[in-house]
């Protein structure tokens, strides 16, 4: 069974086979962790997503990781909240989903998480993390690959939030 953690980190940094980015539709880059996978990724990154033609929201695309550490990028457009009753959550959960599904295919043993769409895009953080737990939860059963998922938590709230959930399963 693999491993969940939580870990307060610049996602970037991370060492593990996939990251996953909080893109937008048009996978060019933005500000948040996209701009910052894109800084740290390099020109390159922008050239191949400039071939991949965007990508729907709760979907998810695969790149080379480029001067990351990490091997893999996967791109996924989560929801912008616009309180709630516009399929937010059930999109929020396929960008898990889908990525997870990414890293199957690319046989990633670990992959690192974002917390997809509560920077601008203003999903409610709490929900938006047991929607993240539960669906990679749910993914990692079907998976034999992947050994570790990081959730790469960049503020003290949500680290904590995240470790409240994990904890109590
Ligand atoms: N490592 C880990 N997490 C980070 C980092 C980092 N280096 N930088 C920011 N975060 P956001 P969204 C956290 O706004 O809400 C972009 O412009 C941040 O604290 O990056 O899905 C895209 O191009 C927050 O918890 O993504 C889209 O237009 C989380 O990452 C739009 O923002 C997500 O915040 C997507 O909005």
């Amino acid at each position: 069974m693999a491993q969940l953690s939580a870990i307060q980190i610049d996602i970037t940094t991370l060492d593990v086979d996939a990251i996953v980015n909080a893109a937008n539709n048009s996978l060019l880059g933005g500000g948040g962790v996209d701009g910052a996978i894109h800084r740290a990724a390099g020109a390159e990154l922008l050239a191949e997503c400039r071939t991949l033609g965007g990508c729907k929201t709760g979907e998810a695309k695969l790149t080379k990781g480029y001067r990351l550490p990490a091997k893999y990028i996967i791109h996924t457009v989560g929801p912008v909240w616009h309180g709630g009753s516009q399929n937010e959550e059930q999109l929020l959960a396929s960008c898990y989903r889908n990525a997870m599904s990414l890293a199957r295919q690319a046989e990633a043993k670990s992959i690192a998480f974002p917390c997809i769409s509560t920077g601008v895009y203003h999903f409610p953080k709490q929900r938006a993390a047991e929607i993240a737990v539960k669906t990679v939860q749910e993914e990692v059963a079907k998976d034999s690959n992947i050994i570790q998922v990081y959730f790469a938590c960049f503020a003290t709230e949500d680290l904590q939030t995240y470790q409240m959930l994990l904890n109590h399963h």
